[in-house]
């Protein structure tokens, strides 16, 4: 059953019930202050840091679910009767409900008893807040006496002691209420030089600050007693849970609408322009803030604003087909997903708690690859942050804090393949850029200057990385786990609840990695076309001698006669071998090592997909395993851990699901690709939300595998590398346009269905509009390119930076 449908035209989702099978939720803000939002107004915000600057609270794994969020309660007067216009938290059956969300704001717009009810939500443009402009329109025709309140519930800033260390936190909440400005200033007075208000641009007829006068302590968000009696309780909190409500009485005539604005912002001061008198906080800040979206005009225009900056960012992609679901993920939410997981990395959804992870090294650099397109200058940025990180000898944190852009110990290093990945990161960014200065910015190592060196110095410590730490069969060492977080072959953990990741009991010094090894031949040769465009010839040439030892080293000791293995454990027994009674074959190593060219030309490419979809393949999408593991092995590690079926232990982990389709376009064979392609893709699975459950607009990191009791269900939506892969995948691979050093390479490989296609494509300062022709029915090959009007002779397009449009008509067809 489907929960809503897209509308195209205006790049929304509309969701047609409240009910949907999990809260669907979207994300405001697209550079400093975030929020999450849910179809029910449920979710939180914060700025820069989901951990350490929250500004609101949010109860995790809570009952009901989606507990917190910006609420507004509505009252009618006369008949007592109380709801939510957004359903949750009150519940109260409603007339009408719809939420769109859509590129970077929510409307949420409802009606229950002749009053209708429309919300947009959104993060301005520069500015640190949230915008929440509602607006009442009285459907009846009699007068309506209504009372509103607002209520969000404040974090105590850090969100982890705020769950955690209530000895303190109940004792330190502090308020101040000016007029219809609610303040929160917790810990204001000491270390802080932020506060945060919420605010309505009209005058209050009431308030509340202290949660338990406005809920009653025994009360949940569905029924606050003072919202039930009609009446604020003007209370101010002193310490326990400090609340902002907003109590507004109004009077709608039928037919009349009113409106309000209320915002909710982030406002720092000079440490020496903290207070304007004593224990009075300075409200210049927010004055600016609440002076600039102090009417419902000056609100659309912000949103005007936001709508023309999101299309002019998808206009940098678009796609055209008959196909319209993948038209609209390739055009539309892929790449708006893929904004998301660059600026979130893996820190704050409905399944990341925003409480444990910082920015992954490694998704980081692979985030990069579905947004360089969009604003190159911020991955720009983002490389320098995250090569700084480094350590000296090429290895990394796996995760640096956001906040003060360090390297994060508790998570450690020594995922060994996490180096490699910032070769990926930067070549596609010159790649999309030609912006080869990069690798001449002088970046720190481990964040110290002293040891600074250029960016080139950092990749070429990267390759090395790989190269220096080689195991027993010349194939790379695991070190921690590579790319699959839960291979952890030196870990050898009995502790319940010992860290599979940062743990090593046994350094066996020799567990080696077959899928690092791909990932080296694959990235390995644009470390290659990087020195040579640098005239580094010498390093090439030595870097070309490594990669071909590693093809070598594939080739004697990976391949397992059907497929490539995916390991060697740390007593050199291999892992993922038909040898083996469970794991015989996995998904990684041989998406990778086909995407890497590695036996294209005997056959064995071939014959290792060919296996991949004999053993792993279902009808939502590949596997990573199999068979499950069905027992805690100690020499695997957390992949064992996982019940047969979910997570790394056979699920349909989404993320490598691309490298299968990337893959399957090396061989030509564009109609398995679009496959693959089609079936992890949310947007071909609307109508099967009951199982699926998860949004139909993006990608999830997990759907159970066939092992598992829910198969087909998805967990993990939003923030996930899969985003990334699926866009390189679909416009690179399959759609085939594609960025390399000197232009934009035109290579589909498609079904051979798929008559043609349309994409507009910005590269390099200049407007790409390619058409293309299979009206042949093949699925890869050119047979000519017009390029504005004249034949061209080559499949890589220059880069004009002229400024001006383009057209490009390719042919595809048998030469
Ligand atoms: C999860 C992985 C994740 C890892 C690192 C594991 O528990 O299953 O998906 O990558 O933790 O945080
Ligand atoms: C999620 C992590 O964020 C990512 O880095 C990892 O590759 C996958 N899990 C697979 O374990």
């Amino acid at each position: 059953m489907q929960y809503g449908y897209f509308d195209d035209n205006s790049r929304e989702y509309v969701i047609t019930r409240p009910d949907t099978p999990y809260p669907w939720i979207n994300y405001l803000g697209s550079d400093e202050f975030f929020g999450l939002f849910s179809n029910t107004s449920g979710g939180y915000c914060f700025y820069r840091d989901a951990r350490m600057l929250r500004l609101t609270r949010y109860r995790y794994n809570n009952v009901p679910a989606d507990a917190g969020g910006r609420y507004f309660y509505l009252r009618d007067h006369g008949s007592g009767d109380v709801w939510s216009p957004s359903w949750m938290p009150v519940k109260a059956a409603l007339d009408r409900y719809e939420c769109r969300h859509g590129m970077g704001y929510s409307r949420i717009s409802s009606a229950r008893g002749g009053l209708a009810f429309s919300q947009v939500s959104f993060v301005p443009l520069r500015d640190n807040c949230e915008i929440h402009k509602i607006t009442l329109t009285n459907e009846s025709n009699i007068d309506k006496y209504i009372d509103i309140f607002s209520f969000v519930e404040f974090c105590l800033w850090n969100a982890n002691d705020d769950m955690t260390n209530f000895q303190r936190n109940f004792s330190i909440g502090e308020v101040e209420v000016d007029g219809s400005r609610i303040y929160h200033k917790t810990e204001y007075r000491e270390r802080r030089n932020h506060y945060a208000v919420w605010a309505v641009n009209v005058p209050v007829d009431g308030f509340d600050t202290d949660r338990q006068t406005f809920l009653g302590l025994y009360n949940g968000f569905d029924h606050p007693q003072a919202v039930f009696k009609g009446e604020a309780g003007n209370s101010i909190a002193s310490g326990w849970a400090p609340i902002g409500s907003h109590h507004i009485k109004t009077k709608l005539s039928p037919g009349e609408s009113k409106t309000y604005v209320f915002v909710l912002g982030y406002c720092e001061n000079h440490e020496d322009e903290k207070w304007e008198s004593p224990g009075i906080i300075n409200k210049k800040p927010a004055n600016v803030l609440l002076e600039k979206y102090g009417t419902p005009e000056s609100a659309d225009r912000a949103l005007a604003a936001l709508n023309e900056y999101w299309k002019n960012l998808l206009g940098r992609f678009t796609v055209d087909a008959e196909d319209k679901k993948m038209a609209r993920m390739a055009g539309v939410w892929n790449q708006y997903q893929c904004m998301v997981t660059f600026n979130m990395s893996r820190s704050a959804s409905y399944f990341e708690s925003g409480i444990g992870r910082g920015m992954g090294f490694r998704d980081s650099n692979q985030d990069l690859l579905g947004f360089v397109h969009l604003v190159p200058e911020r991955a720009r940025s983002r490389i320098l942050d995250i090569a700084a990180t480094q350590f000296p000898d090429g290895s990394a944190y796996h995760q640096y804090q956001p906040l003060t852009k360090r390297g994060n110990n508790e998570v450690g290093s020594g995922f060994n393949d996490d180096p490699l990945w910032l070769i990926c990161g930067v070549a596609a960014y010159i790649k999309e850029t030609g912006d080869y200065g990069i690798l001449n910015e002088n970046v720190p190592f481990d964040n110290n200057e002293s040891l600074a060196d250029t960016l080139f110095v950092h990749l070429k410590r990267s390759f090395d990385y790989t190269v220096n730490n080689k195991g027993p069969h010349g194939l790379p060492l695991i070190g921690r786990a590579d790319w699959n977080d839960c291979l952890n072959l030196n870990c050898f953990s009995k502790t319940p609840g010992e860290s599979f990741q940062t743990t090593a009991n046994f350094e066996s010094g020799i567990a080696e990695s077959v899928l690092i090894a791909a990932i080296f031949v694959f990235t390995g040769p644009d470390y290659v076309s990087i020195c040579r465009r640098t005239n580094r010839n010498d390093e090439a040439d030595r870097a070309e001698k490594e990669i071909a030892k590693m093809k070598e080293a594939i080739n004697e000791h990976g391949w397992d006669g059907l497929w490539f293995l995916r390991a060697y454990d740390a007593h050199g027994k291999k892992i993922g071998s038909r040898e083996c009674d469970d794991g015989k074959i996995f998904i990684e190593s041989n998406g990778f090592a086909v995407m890497a060219d590695i036996g294209l030309d005997d056959g064995r490419a071939q014959k290792a997909l060919d296996s991949v979809k004999e053993h792993l393949d279902t009808p939502y999408g590949i596997v990573l395993l199999q068979p499950a593991y069905k027992d805690y092995h100690l020499e695997l590690g957390e992949v064992s851990s996982y019940p047969p079926g979910y997570k790394e232990n056979a699920g349909i982990f989404c993320h490598n699901n691309p490298w299968v389709t990337i893959a399957e376009t090396r061989l030509g064979r564009g109609t398995r690709a679009f496959e693959t392609y089609t079936k992890i893709c949310p947007a071909y699975r609307e109508d099967d939300s009951d199982l699926r459950r998860m949004e139909p607009y993006v990608y999830a990191q997990m759907v159970a595998g066939k092992d598992a009791a829910r198969f087909g269900e998805a967990k993990n939506s939003w923030l996930t590398g899969t985003a990334a892969w699926t866009f390189v995948s679909i416009s690179q691979y399959i759609l085939g346009v594609r960025p390399v050093y000197d232009g934009l390479l035109i290579d589909p490989c498609i079904p051979s269905g798929m008559k043609g296609f349309n994409v507009t494509r910005h590269f390099r300062g200049a407007d790409y509009h390619i058409m293309v022709d299979n009206s042949e029915g093949v699925e890869k090959g050119i047979k000519s390119i017009m390029l504005d009007g004249v034949r061209f002779d080559s499949v890589v397009l220059p880069a004009f930076n002229d400024g001006k449009r383009h057209q490009v008509i390719v042919t595809m067809g048998n030469k």
